[in-house]
Order: structure tokens, then sequence, then C-alpha cells
């Protein structure tokens, strides 16, 4: 054996001081944006059965939640709103008193140093549960932009600190951008949904967010997820068209497009771990398979290796819990 040559990889990994050393990524509470389900009423706390540990909140519960939030170090809020009712154009999103609006400013009134991100879609506020306008079975593109661009504007006047449209419309950020610079909006800044894929990892989200489409799929808006150049020319235009931020979406199964797309643009690069990404982490746990500890760092970690700057995750305040113990 006196002949052998090679590199010993293992002086490396010798204890776990060395490891802590050799450690290329970090999680950091920093990196968490934290999704919430705001629902009308008051006390509410409706539990999600696919998504446990997930609420519905009424805004009064919403806003002690985000209290914790803040507390725990995590800069950021997402919104989702679940209203009262629900019609074909999704009226609720674009009102000055629907229950996005009135959630972001109870938010900002009660903990003004937490970052509120309002989600930009229809879906959740339209009887047919489509993401824009529809006419037949056909979900119209330039005649959701229209309202598209009304709901980022009302939540920008109710105080919002950040748009994120997710609807996969051709054309929205554009639409939006120029409808909040000429309303005094300049500053804020939109973080886009750029490469989001028609997932069936967004399941257990349309429980909770009470957006399943009432027929057909979101495939004719969203990316085919055979699909890896496409979603590079969707975030190069989306950055043209004036985002500040871009999102993959799901991140765990999307690892290539979050490295990519890090790598081809260098832009600010988000990825959400959706609800499907969570519930199966949460399944397996409940049953012994797997560590959900464990688990759920790894896949974090993975989503930061890959090349995300931020991580909209569900498990946001578990896992500031842990990283604040050291
Ligand atoms: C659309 C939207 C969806 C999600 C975020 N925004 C659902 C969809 O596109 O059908 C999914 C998020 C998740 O699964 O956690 N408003």
């Amino acid at each position: 054996m006196s002949q052998l040559e090679f590199k010993r990889f293992r002086r490396l990994r010798n204890n776990p001081i060395i490891r802590d050393m050799m450690r290329e990524t970090h999680l950091s509470v920093k990196d968490f944006i934290y999704p919430l389900f705001v629902i009308n009423g008051e006390k509410i706390k409706n539990p999600i059965k696919s998504m446990p540990d997930v609420y519905q909140m009424s805004i009064d519960v919403l806003v002690e939640e985000c209290k914790q939030v803040r507390d725990l170090g995590i800069p950021a809020v997402i919104l989702f709103g679940i209203p009262e009712k629900k019609d074909e154009i999704g009226s609720d999103a674009q009102s000055e008193n629907g229950i996005i609006q009135r959630a972001i400013s109870a938010i900002k009134q009660n903990v003004p140093d937490l970052l509120v991100i309002g989600d930009v879609c229809m879906c959740e506020y339209t009887s047919h549960g489509h993401c824009g306008i529809v006419c037949g079975n056909e979900v119209m593109n330039d005649d959701t932009l229209i309202h598209l661009s009304k709901i980022a504007l009302a939540q920008a006047k109710a105080g919002v600190d950040m748009v994120a449209p997710s609807d996969m419309m051709d054309g929205r950020v554009a639409a939006i951008r120029q409808t909040l610079d000429t309303h005094k909006f300049k500053n804020l800044p939109i973080m886009s949904y750029s490469a989001k894929y028609a997932s069936a990892f967004y399941g257990p989200f349309r429980e909770a967010a009470e957006g399943a489409p009432k027929f057909g799929d979101r495939k004719s808006h969203q990316m085919d997820y055979a699909n890896s150049d496409e979603a590079l020319r969707e975030v190069e235009e989306d950055i043209f068209e004036g985002a500040d931020i871009v999102m993959v979406k799901p991140a765990g199964a999307y690892l290539d497009i979050i490295y990519r797309v890090k790598n081809e643009f260098g832009m600010p690069t988000a990825a959400y771990q959706v609800s499907g990404e969570y519930s199966m982490i949460k399944a397996a746990a409940e049953k012994g398979w797997l560590d959900h500890d464990k688990i759920m760092i790894e896949t974090l970690t993975a989503i930061k290796r890959a090349g995300a700057d931020m991580i909209l995750t569900y498990f946001a305040k578990n896992m500031a819990t842990i990283l604040n113990k050291g």
C-alpha cells in the first residue's frame, strides 16, 4: 500500500469544532420571511388540518403573532387574506377596507419595526378561485393587470412595505411598477414571484387560503416544472420590468433553478419553501419516520446553499427559536 496517494478530507471532519469552522453555509434568523393567513372576525385562530402549527388568524390575533415574530428577530412577514365575501373580480383585495388592507395597517400601527409584505394575487378573493379575471375558461392576462395594479396600490396606501405579485400574469411587474410610481410610491419595492411553477406542492396552501380553483388549473400562467431555461427568461423579464427581488417557488425540488437564477443575475433572490414541502416534513415526523428538526434545518440550509438570499417558510418561527438558542 505504500504507493497509494490520496487526499484525507476526513482531517477537516475530525471533531465538531473543526466541522463548524469548515461550514460554508449558515442559516440566520434574518434569512426568513414568515407567511401568515388573515381572516375576518375576532379572537379567531383556526388550525389548518394539512399544515400543523399554521393558523388562519383574525387581525387581533395576528398582531400578537407579529409581536412574537418580531421578538424572535424574524425581519418580515408575508400576508395572505381570506375575505368574507368572494366575487368574480376579487373586490375585497382592492378595497380600502379589505381584509389585507386592515391587517397591514394594524400591524404597521402595532409592530412598526416588522417588514410587512403583501401577496398580490386574486385567487383567495375570487369566487372561481382563479388568479385573475375569467372569461369562459380563460384567465385573461391584460384585464387582470388592471386589477393587480389596484390591489398593489390599495396595499401601498394601507402602508405595506413591499408588494409581492404571485399571479404569474405577463407584464404584471411593469403594470404594478407604473401604478405605484404614478401614485407617489416610487420607493416601494416589488418582490416578484418570477419563476413560479404550476405545482402540486401548493395543495395544503389552498386549504389555508381557501383559494383552490373551482375548475381547471393554473397551467396557462404558472410554469411547467419540466422547464429551466424558461425560468431564466421569466426572471430576466421581471428584472427588466422593475422587480427588485426575484423569487423561485417552490424551493426544495427547484434548487437547480435557484442556483441558475442567482448565478445568472446576481439579484436579491428569494425562495419559497411552500406548503407541501412543509406538510410532507410534518407528516413524516408525526409518523416518527423522520427527525423533524434535522430535516427542517437540512432543507433550509440546502435552499440557502443553492443561492437563496431569503427564504419564505412556515418553519420561520421554529427555526428562529433554535437559532436564537445557539
Ligand atoms: C397565490 C399563491 C399560492 C401560493 C402562494 N401564493 C397558491 C397558488 O398559486 O395556487 C402557494 C404557497 C404555498 O403553497 O405555501 N396567491
